[in-house]
């Protein structure tokens, strides 16, 4: 049924030329997804922030042609390294897509945040691209807003899974979960069921280490396939999500706290255990948190914090305690951040249209 719903017709009247710039942001997990099953399908639902300052803004340019090609700039410049997976991507979404295939393409791409900040541009990168793309589809098929955003949250999971929940603000949902209404492990729905002090929530994310990611997403997924405590981790997922419905609703900051530094840990101890193992903390990473937990304590500031595959530490916290944490980040963790870098972030509300033009 999928394949249907998905699938543009393949004598669609798709513009000759044009160009379409969309901006793209990245998201952070709470409840997060490390595992899946081909192509692209979780092992568990997750939920995430949807973040505004981080992202990718992406221009597509396209030309009618008789089979596909691809050029990607990175930041102006050429950048051929990128092509093997976007060239993955697009035979991906072919068969959803069909017009890919006659189009000479050029793909113009800058991320807000520093590239080798150990950020992962995936999830705002795909997504980015995704929504050019379908926009090509939108200008030629009758597609509403809701069928549009829907489907390019198909097709970013396609390119990246996290990239999928990347389409929504100020949450979103990936992931089938009975509690979830239309909840779906092929898009990610938008999440508003939310008291309004986390649509506040600020991520400051601290850089301990910018170099390249240690374990590529894909290695890491593959590792829970057969990972000894696999089952368990998916059914805390699941059970996490259960709870934190119920936490997002309520508004209450100390079972929040509690749950997002579990999932963080968790996926953590599932690197540590897995075979073979991985250790992505790195001694700041350890201090920072340590640091965090005692100020949370003396201070009584209801700081979280939360991880991805890597070293750097995000800090969550509501927005009116923005000027606590970023006296507190300057006087005492920037020390353990690389070149004291920090970037400060926070909840918003998803991907913008910049520019379009079609001939
Ligand atoms: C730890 O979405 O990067 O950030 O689907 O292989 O591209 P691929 O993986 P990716 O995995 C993200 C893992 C995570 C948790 C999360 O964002 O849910």
């Amino acid at each position: 049924m999928i394949q249907k719903e998905y699938t543009a017709e393949a004598r669609l009247a798709v513009p000759e030329l044009g160009a379409v710039t969309w901006q793209s942001p990245s998201n952070i997990a709470l409840v997060k997804y490390w595992g899946k099953k081909p192509v692209q399908l979780p092992a568990n639902a997750s939920i995430s922030f949807t973040l505004k300052n981080c992202y990718t803004s992406t221009k597509l340019s396209f030309r009618k042609a008789d089979e596909r090609s691809v050029k990607v700039f990175v930041d102006g410049k050429e950048q051929s390294s990128f092509l093997k997976k976007i060239e993955t991507f697009f035979k991906r979404i072919e068969s959803y897509c069909p017009y890919v295939n006659h189009y000479a393409f050029e793909i113009e791409t800058e991320n807000t945040f520093p590239h080798s900040s150990g950020i992962a541009s995936s999830a705002s990168g795909f997504s980015a691209l995704a929504l050019c793309v379908l926009s090509i589809e939108r200008k030629a098929a009758r597609l509403s807003d809701a069928d549009f955003y829907r489907k390019a949250s198909f097709l970013s999971r396609l390119g990246s899974g996290s990239a999928s929940r990347s389409i929504y603000g100020p949450m979103a949902v990936w992931g089938r979960h009975s509690n979830y209404t239309e909840s779906s492990n092929d898009f990610s729905i938008p999440y508003h069921d939310v008291h309004d002090i986390f649509k506040t929530y600020q991520d400051t994310i601290l850089l301990v280490d910018k170099g390249e990611k240690k374990v590529s997403s894909t290695l890491g997924h593959d590792l829970m396939n057969d990972h000894p405590f696999s089952a368990n981790r998916f059914q805390q997922a699941r059970n996490h999500m259960f709870e934190l419905q119920k936490i997002l609703k309520s508004g209450n900051i100390l079972d929040f706290n509690r749950l997002v530094e579990k999932e963080a840990l968790t996926l953590h101890a599932m690197m540590m255990t897995s075979n073979p193992y991985f250790m992505l903390f790195k001694p700041n990473t350890l201090n920072i948190i340590q640091k965090i937990w005692e100020k949370r304590e003396s201070d009584n500031i209801p700081f979280t914090i939360t991880l991805d595959a890597g070293a750097n530490v995000h800090l969550l916290y509501p927005a009116e305690y923005k000027q606590p944490a970023l006296d507190f980040i300057k006087d005492e963790l920037i020390v353990y951040c690389e070149n004291e870098q920090y970037i400060c972030d926070e909840v918003g509300n998803g991907p913008l249209l910049k520019t379009q033009h079609y001939a």
